[in-house]
């Protein structure tokens, strides 16, 4: 894998969440700070600050004397075509185009851009710490280098999953885009059912919060695999068994996952039409 500090001149348009925290991971896993330009119009006082601190240097608009390497796209979808219609000072013939925006498919990129090397991703909220989850797909013009390029800065936030085909970033979307949400919900349902019980609502609130933070860390560290842990904490005929009789029920949460996911990609695959 190439290195961050080893990167050609980097341009991201737009710092907002998802860019703003990309960019907070190159500076910390060491990119040479002035071959980064930022471009957004109005970034938040902390990427301010970070930007100044680190000295990146960012502009409102495309400047005309500089030509991209790695082009990042992190601006919402809704302003996409008139953030595309200003790039093209800063894109060369060579220029890599990484855009990590939702429903926007390649094809999208190459009618207005022109025949570029490309890479689509989806990436995921805990990106912000560093955590995410993150599909990527690349176009034939895309290189060896050019790929092992978009993964060292995608890495500094996460771990980057290629797909072998475009369609497959709807199913990504589904799976691990839109993923972090399930999650959370899982623990507003836990602390709900905890309520019910007769638990004090904030007590049970910490207890499914922290059980789930707890649970996460341990299929991180532990090296085995989500069933494997499932089975280790439940014993024949114990508290977890009884629970998981219902959770695991043939009608139960696997039928509701299959379609809620479903859900998600076609409307994934609806936005991206
Ligand atoms: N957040 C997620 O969970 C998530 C997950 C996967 C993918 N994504 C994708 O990530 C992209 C960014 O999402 P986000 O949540 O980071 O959005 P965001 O926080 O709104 O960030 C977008 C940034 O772009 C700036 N901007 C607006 N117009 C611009 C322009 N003409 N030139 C340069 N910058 C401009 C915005 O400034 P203003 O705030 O002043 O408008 C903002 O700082 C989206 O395309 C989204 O689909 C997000």
């Amino acid at each position: 894998m190439s290195s961050l500090a080893g990167l050609g001149k980097l341009v991201l348009v737009g710092a907002g969440n998802m860019g703003g925290a990309m960019l907070s991971g190159w500076i910390a896993g060491g990119i040479r700070p002035d071959n980064v330009l930022v471009i957004d119009p109005n970034p938040s006082d902390s990427i301010r600050a970070l930007m100044d601190r680190s000295g990146v240097s960012y502009a409102m608009l495309p400047p005309e004397n500089v030509t991209a390497d790695i082009l990042v796209l992190a601006v919402k979808p809704q302003v996409m075509y008139a953030v595309l219609e200003t790039l093209a000072p800063v894109i060369g013939p060579d220029t890599l185009v990484i855009s990590i925006a939702a429903g926007k498919t390649l094809s999208y990129f190459e009618e207005r851009l022109g025949a570029l090397a490309m890479i689509r991703t989806i990436p995921n909220t805990p990106a912000m710490v560093k955590k995410g989850m993150i599909g990527a797909f690349a176009n034939a013009r895309a290189g060896a280098q050019q790929k092992a390029d978009a993964e060292t800065l995608l890495s500094a936030v996460g771990q980057v999953e290629w797909v072998e085909k475009e369609a497959d970033i709807d199913a990504v979307t589904a799976v691990s885009g839109s993923g972090p949400a399930y999650v959370f919900y899982l623990v507003e349902c836990m602390a709900e059912a905890g309520r019910k019980l007769g638990l004090p609502e904030d007590l049970a609130m910490r207890l499914a919060r922290g059980t789930v933070i707890g649970a996460g860390a341990l299929l991180e560290g532990a090296g085995d695999d989500a069933a494997t842990l499932r089975k280790n904490v439940t014993s024949p005929g114990g508290t977890t068994a009884a629970a998981l009789a219902h959770l695991m029920a043939e009608d139960a949460l696997q039928p509701v996952f299959d379609k809620a996911l479903a859900a998600a990609r076609a409307r994934s695959e609806e936005l991206s039409g």
